[in-house]
């Protein structure tokens, strides 16, 4: 028998993670706007793995005969007034996410719900990494963005970016 609220989480995570992805596709077509191709396709990369995440809460759900719920999806709202904001929005959103994780966590602990906690540490772990990669990425792009040819050396090097399927397997 799952728990009400952690029930209730786990659906609202499935909204997050996909507002993730369309967030990263905005950012996508920021860079897409500004010939930035190597940073569209970094942004892309991420939005598809976000798209991964949702399918993972929703098939978690899924197997332990939880109903999903799919919710509208909210319009990206981020400050793209600037490449560098963009860039540090991605940071705020990862740590609104990790956030949200965590809360997941406390409640499925406060109830016991040691399969949910086990599941959710796959992603304790994956927020650890997606927040080290967006300031990775703010760093870089202080210290070689504002520079055109840095620039366009690091819009080569995001250009290497590939999706690979989560490790995750459920
Ligand atoms: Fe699915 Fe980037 O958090």
């Amino acid at each position: 028998m799952f728990d009400a609220k952690v029930t209730k989480l786990l659906n609202e995570q499935i909204n997050k993670e996909f507002y993730s992805a369309y967030l990263y596709l905005a950012f996508a077509n920021h860079f897409t706007d500004a010939g930035l191709i190597g940073y569209a396709n970094w942004y892309t990369v991420q939005a598809q793995e976000e798209r991964d995440h949702a399918m993972l809460f929703i098939k978690y759900m899924q197997n332990n005969d939880l109903p999903v719920t799919l919710e509208a999806l909210a319009k990206p709202e981020a400050d793209m007034s600037s490449h560098l904001s963009v860039i540090k929005e991605g940071l705020a959103h990862e740590q609104f996410v990790t956030a949200s994780i965590n809360a997941i966590y406390e409640a499925a602990q406060g109830v016991k719900d040691f399969r949910t906690m086990q599941f959710l540490d796959w992603f304790i772990k994956e927020q650890a990494e997606e927040e080290t990669n967006a300031t990775e990425q703010i760093r870089k792009y202080e210290l070689f963005g504002a520079d055109a040819q840095g620039l366009f050396l690091l819009d080569k090097d995001l250009g290497m970016r590939t999706y690979a399927p989560p490790s995750l397997v459920l």
